[in-house]
């Protein structure tokens, strides 16, 4: 049962968007949503500038102890408020008699969501223009120069950036606007088969190129000496942004779970399948870095300059730069429409709007926040909003930095404090004992502490460090 009064409750039938057909669409939906360019491009870039293995473990901490409680807190507010994030926590607010302020979660999380997606957009318009240039083999046997040159080109021409920011933009509107099951359900459908099936044909090709040995090494040895402070923010910032969390997107994806789908064991899978995605680019990807006697810790550049490079050098490379090109682009695509999915969840339920209108009109804005992106490689480049950040520097700082910790403290608190201990066990299925135990200890002190720590410490950081500097 929904924790909501019957009238509430006719009222959300009513206005009810859908419902996962079963379990299984429900875990690759989120699995979707949490596999995306965190994993193929964000972290095995992240994991070479920062040492590798040691933080792979920090990484793996996070994702165990504040992750997977979050993510689970989030499903839960989602299904028992049954509701949009901004919808469910003013009905789950209502029932518990609580503050109205707890109402900022729902609207910082389509703030977040929608601020992604400006950016994610772009970023996931370069994967499509390279599964294109990949195929169409002008990176057959280039030299790093010329691959190098090839991506800033790309880069400087805001156009090419406009060309398929749009297309990718469009994808995804088109998408989300047929709804739940025409929609999300039949995206991830496809979408994700193909995305394991091509991993693993990506897998076994890196596997022949001769590097494995040393990827294998450079991402599971520790080396605790290359992990500084800051390393864990960057596996916090990445443990939140690879699952999804915090801006509302699980939340909305919550609301369409039945009462009989089991959250903890759910959840626990969505989480599973996301790291293992991770652990596997990486294990794809850093055989052919070192195979080929490049740079692991090369940054963004390393899936775009970097393995255009080594594939454009290996027999087949044609066919597999693309193959994995499209991967990326399936992966952004899946995610992309869990960014979107609270933001028109919650128009749709409030004004009562056509899900079509509103997913073209707001494309169209979010599109538009898009260019400032899309100008920051280029025209506006040396235009800095603070310090060195560019525009897109700055959404991108602000949302993973700032936005989502905030957003996950508070989720966290919610759920631990305000939302009724009956309605919590209901919910997870707890009754009493070890589980409920760990769950309580995670969510009301693990998990707030730990995101806490960290947030004090990029604030730190961000205004303290630049004077000293
Ligand atoms: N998890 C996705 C990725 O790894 C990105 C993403 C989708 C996301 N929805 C989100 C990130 C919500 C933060 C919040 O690429």
């Amino acid at each position: 049962m929904a924790y909501t009064s019957s009238k509430q409750a006719a009222k959300l039938k009513q206005s009810r968007q859908g419902m996962w057909s079963s379990r299984w669409l429900f875990v690759l939906a989120a699995a979707g949503s949490a596999v995306g360019l965190g994993n193929i491009w964000k972290f095995p870039y992240i994991a070479g500038e920062n040492g590798g293995g040691a933080f792979v473990v920090v990484y793996l901490g996070c994702v165990l102890l504040v992750g997977i409680p979050i993510m689970i807190a989030e499903v839960m507010l989602g299904r028992a408020g049954r509701g949009s994030p901004v919808h469910a926590l003013r009905n789950l607010i209502e029932s518990a008699k609580a503050s109205s302020f707890w109402r900022v979660i729902g609207w910082l999380g389509i703030g977040a969501g929608f601020l992604i997606l400006s950016y994610y957009s772009v970023i996931a318009g370069w994967a499509l223009f390279y599964i294109w240039q990949m195929g169409s083999g002008v990176l057959v046997a280039v030299t790093p120069d010329q691959a190098g040159k090839l991506f800033s080109n790309f880069l400087s021409d805001p156009f090419q950036l406009v060309f398929w920011h749009t297309l990718f933009m469009a994808l995804v509107v088109w998408i989300v606007s047929k709804g739940v099951v025409k929609g999300l359900e039949n995206a991830v459908r496809i979408c994700m088969p193909l995305l394991f099936l091509l991993l693993v044909v990506l897998l076994v090709y890196s596997a022949q190129s001769g590097g494995f040995e040393q990827a294998f090494n450079f991402m599971f040895s520790f080396n605790w000496s290359e992990m500084h402070l800051d390393g864990f923010l960057v596996a916090l910032g990445q443990a939140f942004f690879t699952l999804s969390l915090a801006m509302g997107a699980i939340m909305a994806y919550g609301a369409y779970v039945s009462e009989e789908t089991p959250i903890i064991s759910t959840i626990t899978t969505v989480a599973i399948i996301d790291t293992s995605v991770a652990i596997a680019s990486g294990l794809a990807i850093f055989p052919i870095v070192f195979a080929n006697g490049l740079d692991p810790s090369s940054g963004p550049g390393l899936m775009f300059v970097t393995l255009p490079l080594a594939f454009g050098q290996m027999p087949g490379g044609m066919v597999f730069g693309a193959l994995f090109f499209l991967l990326v682009s399936f992966a952004a695509i899946t995610s992309a429409i869990s960014l979107l999915e609270p933001l028109l969840a919650y128009l749709v339920e409030e004004y009562n709007a056509k899900r079509k209108r509103v997913a073209v009109s707001m494309g169209v804005l979010c599109w538009t926040v898009g260019l400032g992106s899309v100008l920051s490689f280029n025209v506006w480049a040396e235009f800095y909003i603070v310090g060195d950040k560019t525009f897109f520097d700055f959404v991108d700082y602000v949302t993973q930095n700032i936005m989502l910790p905030l957003g996950g403290v508070l989720i966290a608190l919610f759920a631990a404090f305000v939302v009724p201990k009956e309605v919590v066990a209901e919910q997870l299925g707890l009754r009493g004992g070890f589980v409920s135990i760990i769950w309580n200890l995670l969510i009301k002190l693990i998990a707030p502490l730990g995101v806490l720590a960290v947030f004090c410490y990029t604030i730190y950081t961000t205004l303290y460090l630049p004077m000293t500097a």
